[in-house]
C-alpha cells in the first residue's frame, strides 16, 4: 500500500509539497494560515521559573533562545535537508562561526578545503589560528589522498563547500565523510551553492550542513540569514553555546521573509539551473571567452562526480573570464544591461562580480583564474534568452 501523503509529515510528501508546508501550520491564536510575525522579545514565564535553564532552548523564554518565527524556519530547513533539527542565525557567516566556535577548542585541528568563501578562508587562514590556537590544514578537497594525509588524531572537524565559491570545484562528500569518520572528526558541508532539491549532504554522510539563507533559500535578495542542520544533539549544543550565549540571532522579520521565500525554492531552482546550463554552453562556445567553470559542462574537472552526486542538476553559479586584462573584464561588465554588477548570489536577479587575481586566497585557484581573474555569475530568474542576448551584446561592445 502506498503511504498516504500528510503535510505534517515531511517525509510522506514530495519536495514541492514539503517546500510549501514544512514548518508552517494554522496559527492557534488567530486562525491565520501563515504564522504571523511575532516581534516580542520575551515570553510569559511559568509560575515558578526558578528551575529554568536560562541557556536552554526548549521553552518559550526569550527570542535569543528561540522565537515562533525561528522555530518554524528551523523545522522547515530540517525537513528540506532531511536533518533531525536546525538552528537559524543572523547570517551565513554567523552560522559558519557557530559551527567552528561550538566544536573547536585551542589545540584542535581542522582540515579545510583550500577554496572557500572569503570569510571562511579568513577565519581559518588568520583569525582562528592566530587568536585561538586552532591548527588548520588547507587541502585540495578533490584529492582524497591529500585529505586522508591531512587528517590527524587531533582533527575535530573537516569543513568543505559542496560546490566551492568561487571556482565551482566539486567535492565527493560521501568519500570525505568516510575519511572524517574513520578519524572521529565531524564533517560540515557549506551547501549554499547546491541547496536541497539539488543536494542533501546529510544523506551522503555529512554531520552538519551550513547555509547562507541570504542566497537561494530566501531567493529574493531582501533578507540575511544563516542555518546549520544536523543531528539533534549537535544542533542543541550549537543553540546553547553559539546562539544563546554568543547571540548571532536572526530577527523574527527576517525569519518570516526567508520562510516565505523558501516556499518557491524548488521552482526557482529549476529556472536557475536550466538557464545556467544554457548560458555556460553559450559562453564556452564563444572564442572571446577565455574559460568557463560550471559543473554542468563536460570540460569541468569534476563533471562526472557532479553528475552522479547532484543527479544531473548543477546549480546556478559559474565563473568565467573574457579574453583580456582586468580593464577588459571591467568594460565587459559595464556593457551589461540586464545583469547587475553586485556581490551576493542566488537572488531573483542575475548578479555578476569581477574578482581580481590578487591576495593569498587566490593562490590555490586554477591557473586560468589566476591568469585572467574571474567574473562570478549568479544566474537569476530572468528569461534565458534575455540573459544570453545581454552577454552577447556586451561581448560585441567590448571587443568591437
Ligand atoms: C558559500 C557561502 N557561504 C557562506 C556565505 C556567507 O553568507 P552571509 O553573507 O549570509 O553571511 C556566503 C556568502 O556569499 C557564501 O557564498
Amino acid at each position: 500500500m502506498t503511504q498516504r501523503p500528510d503535510k505534517h509529515d515531511p517525509l510522506s510528501v514530495g519536495p514541492l509539497t514539503r517546500a510549501v508546508h514544512a514548518g508552517n501550520d494554522v496559527d492557534d491564536s488567530s486562525g491565520a494560515l501563515r504564522t504571523p510575525i511575532v516581534m516580542a522579545n520575551s515570553y510569559a514565564l511559568p509560575d515558578d521559573p526558578s528551575g529554568i535553564n536560562w541557556s536552554g532552548t526548549d521553552i518559550a523564554l526569550y527570542t535569543r533562545n528561540g522565537g515562533v518565527n525561528q522555530l518554524g524556519l528551523q523545522a522547515k530547513l530540517a525537513a528540506l535537508e532531511f536533518g533531525e533539527d536546525a538552528v537559524v542565525l543572523a547570517s551565513g557567516v554567523a552560522a559558519l562561526h557557530a559551527v567552528f566556535f561550538t566544536f573547536l577548542s585551542t589545540g584542535d585541528h581542522v582540515v579545510v578545503a583550500d577554496v572557500t568563501y572569503e570569510a571562511t578562508w579568513r577565519l581559518f587562514g588568520e583569525l582562528l589560528p592566530n587568536k585561538y590556537g586552532i591548527q588548520v590544514t588547507m587541502v585540495d578537497a578533490t584529492d582524497l589522498d591529500a585529505v586522508r594525509a591531512a587528517v590527524r588524531p587531533s582533527t575535530k572537524l573537516v569543513h568543505i563547500e559542496a560546490i566551492a565559491n568561487p571556482t565551482t570545484k566539486v567535492t565527493d562528500v560521501a568519500a570525505i565523510a568516510a575519511i572524517a569518520h574513520e578519524f572521529g572528526a565531524l564533517l560540515s558541508i557549506d551547501n549554499t551553492f547546491s541547496p536541497p532539491f539539488i543536494f542533501r549532504p546529510i544523506e551522503h554522510g555529512a554531520d552538519l550542513v551550513v547555509h547562507s539563507l541570504t542566497k537561494y533559500i530566501n531567493g529574493h535578495g531582501d533578507a540575511m540569514g544563516g542555518a546549520v542542520i544536523g543531528r539533534e544533539e549537535l544542533i542543541r549544543t550549537i543553540k546553547q553555546d553559539a546562539m544563546v550565549d554568543v547571540g548571532g540571532v536572526i530577527s523574527p522579520f527576517n525569519a518570516w521573509l526567508i520562510m516565505r521565500g523558501s516556499v518557491t525554492l524548488p521552482l526557482r531552482l529549476r529556472q536557475h539551473v536550466a538557464s545556467a546550463l544554457a548560458i555556460a554552453e553559450y559562453l564556452e562556445a564563444d572564442p572571446r571567452v577565455a574559460y568557463v567553470a560550471y559543473p554542468g559542462l563536460e570540460s569541468h574537472p569534476q563533471h562526472a562526480l557532479a553528475a552522479r552526486q547532484f543527479g544531473g542538476v548543477f546549480g546556478g553559479m559559474m565563473a568565467f573570464a573574457v579574453d583580456g586584462d582586468s580593464d577588459t573584464q571591467n568594460r565587459f561588465v559595464a556593457n551589461l544591461r540586464v545583469i547587475t554588477s553586485a556581490v551576493s548570489l542566488g537572488h531573483d536577479e542575475s548578479l555578476i562580480v569581477h574578482v581580481g587575481t590578487n591576495g593569498p586566497r587566490v593562490a590555490s585557484y586554477p591557473l586560468e583564474f589566476r591568469t585572467w581573474g574571474h567574473l562570478r555569475l549568479s544566474v537569476g530568474l530572468e528569461n534565458t534568452a534575455d540573459l544570453i542576448a545581454d552577454l552577447s551584446a556586451a561581448l560585441d561592445e567590448t571587443f568591437g
